[in-house]
């Protein structure tokens, strides 16, 4: 499905970047665009990393161990 209509990313691309080890909403922004013309789908897109990232990503564990993760929520509220 679909998350942002402006750039073509799905679910399934937000899933592959969280397995390179992106786990922020700037991150995405940044490699995929996602958000970077509407910004419609930033919350949906916040949802799907946080699936990806809670949801058995092989890298999520390993990047919540060294903290990579950790501060995200924090960011993306300043
Ligand atoms: S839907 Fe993602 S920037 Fe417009």
């Amino acid at each position: 499905m679909y998350v942002c209509v402006c750039n073509a990313i799905t679910e399934r691309h937000i899933g592959q970047a969280v397995d390179e080890g992106m786990c922020s909403l700037r991150e995405l922004r940044e490699q995929l665009g996602v958000g970077a013309e509407c910004g419609r789908c930033a919350r949906h897109a916040r949802e799907c990393m946080h699936a990806a990232l809670g949801g058995g990503s092989s890298l999520a564990p390993a990047a919540a161990a060294v903290g990579l993760c950790a501060a995200v929520p924090a960011m993306e509220a300043a």
